[in-house]
């Protein structure tokens, strides 16, 4: 009687110990099978019943069953504890630190064109301008012929014109807009026409494709003083209060009086752009009765102002797509 049921005793001792010991899920299947599997200890046991007298038998048997079943739940508490223990270790293996800085995607900028024309767009906004768009392949007579440029005139070349089939031109500057916004249209009106230009021309400070910016006011008693006026706040607007500007008499086809005009920047006069009063033949040419109505305009290029502003000492820069000029200025 007391073999058996020491040998259960001690078995179930050595079962308890091995199974705590057991340090993976993989380690402990492997005890459990050495005590409970086919050919493990406790089958061993089971197998020898047999042999016992038949008024043992019951009482082994049932402890056998009671130590097999013991060493079922303690297995199966070691396997949770195990699972638990690797999900931690899982867990603070991957922990992730929410409080770290975020990879910032890499921000787009607008270019300085862009930003140049928008804020020129907006300040004249404010003054009640209205923005008034215009086909960069126009007929030569918006682009000349209408704006009082004589026919076979050298004035045209000053203007280094692509011209195109059909007798088009690309538009050597923004002016071709003065005449499809006036033409039909009773003063008084206030235009901007921001856009592309094009002019056979290319150095460091010259390319082909440019961008100028047209402001037009046509009313009763306009003078020179509200063109200057204007220009005044303007150029106080883009480049600070104390901006100084220059006017040089200037020749153009389409204004009488006409004028350059350079801003003073930081050391030098910068030439800018071009302005005058709108000629009587151009209102005439439109439908408006100089008589009565009188207008200014002028016109500038939105590149040089970015790279007056900006110290971008080559135009083709702006041009080229390298985003690291565009990411400098942004
Ligand atoms: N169109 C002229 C140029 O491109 C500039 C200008 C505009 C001059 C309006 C007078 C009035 O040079």
């Amino acid at each position: 009687m007391a073999g058996p049921a020491r040998n259960l005793d001690e078995l179930l001792a050595e079962a308890e110990a091995a199974l705590a010991a057991a340090a993976s899920v993989p380690e402990l299947t492997e005890t459990r099978a050495r005590f409970l599997g086919r050919k493990g200890s406790l089958s061993g046991v089971l197998r020898g019943l047999g042999e016992l007298p038949p008024e043992e038998r019951a009482r082994v048997g049932q402890e056998a069953n009671r130590a097999k079943e013991r060493i079922e739940a303690l297995a199966r508490e070691r396997r949770e504890a195990l699972e638990q223990e690797g999900r931690g270790r899982a867990l603070a293996e991957h922990r992730l630190d929410v409080t770290l800085p975020g990879a910032a995607p890499p921000r787009g900028h607008l270019h300085p064109v862009t930003r140049i024309e928008r804020e020129m767009c907006a300040f004249f906004r404010s003054l009640g301008y209205s923005i008034e768009d215009g086909p960069e392949v126009d007929t030569d007579h918006n682009n000349f012929g209408a704006l009082n440029f004589p026919d076979d005139h050298p004035a045209r070349d000053t203007q280094d014109t692509f011209f195109v089939e059909g007798g088009h031109v690309l538009r050597t500057h923004t002016s071709n807009v003065q005449i499809r916004a006036m033409t039909g249209r009773t003063p008084p009106f206030r235009f901007i026409a921001p856009g592309r230009v094009y002019r056979h021309d290319l150095d460091p400070t010259h390319y082909p494709m440019f961008h100028q910016i047209e402001a037009f006011c046509v009313d009763e008693d306009v003078t020179f003083a509200d063109l200057k006026g204007t220009l005044y706040a303007f150029a106080r607007h883009l480049f600070g209060p104390d901006t100084k500007l220059r006017f040089r008499a200037h020749f153009f086809p389409f204004t009488e009086p006409s004028a350059e005009m350079d801003f003073w920047w930081k050391d030098r006069w910068l030439e800018w752009g071009g302005c005058g009063m709108i000629h009587p033949q151009v209102l005439r040419n439109c439908g408006i009765d100089p008589e009565r109505h009188q207008g200014f305009a002028f016109g500038m290029g939105i590149d040089r102002t970015a790279m007056d502003r900006w110290a971008i000492p080559n135009i083709h820069l702006l041009f080229e797509g390298d985003a690291r000029v565009v990411e400098q200025v942004g």
